[in-house]
């Protein structure tokens, strides 16, 4: 299939949030019921963040976090489901990788289900290295004067 008309920008004020939840809603199970407003808390600490649109809809998004020169994470790749299998999910994830930003020793990302998609890419599978801590709401930020005292100490 030919898509002439489709974009993909690295501009994050372009991106349609309402559109983005409801991409996210129809096709990314790990991030439904995401509100507007912590998606755009998450965009804005991102870079890069990739948007793919159709005219005005929105059909793909990928973001990732990058220390800039160690190691990176690509996070929330999604092509809506009318527009996959036709080469979109992997030009996205290249253009995340072509990003100055991502020129790393070590790039991440954690899949549930598309590990035969990422090795095309050429990506490695890893079971070694992955841990997670989930929610971490009953950790009382530090006081400013405590992290100020660890600074000075080196902690
Ligand atoms: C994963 C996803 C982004 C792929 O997008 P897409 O536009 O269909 O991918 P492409 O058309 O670029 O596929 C590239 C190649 O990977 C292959 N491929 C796609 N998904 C695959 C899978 N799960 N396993 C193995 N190969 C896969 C395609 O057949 C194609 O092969 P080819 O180059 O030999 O023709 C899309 O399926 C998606 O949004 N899935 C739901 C969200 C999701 O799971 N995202 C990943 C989160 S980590």
């Amino acid at each position: 299939m030919n898509y002439p008309q489709i974009q993909f920008s690295e501009r994050k004020s372009e991106i349609d949030l309402e559109q983005l939840q409801q991409l996210f809603n129809i096709c990314a199970f790990w991030a439904r019921e995401r509100s507007i407003e912590d998606l755009s808390i998450a965009i804005s600490n991102s870079e890069p963040v990739i948007s793919v649109c159709d005219g005005n809809r929105l059909i793909g998004f990928a973001r990732a976090t990058s220390d800039g020169i160690y190691r990176a994470t690509i996070w929330d790749v999604v092509i809506h489901p009318d527009y996959r299998g036709t080469g979109l999910g992997s030009k996205l994830v290249e253009t995340v990788l072509s990003h100055p930003r991502m020129q790393v020793e070590r790039v991440y990302l954690m899949t549930t289900h598309q590990q035969g998609f990422y090795e095309k890419i050429g990506f490695q599978r890893n079971t070694t290295t992955t841990m997670v801590l989930y929610n971490q709401a009953n950790l009382e930020p530090l006081p400013a004067e405590e992290i100020q005292l660890q600074e000075l100490r080196g902690g």
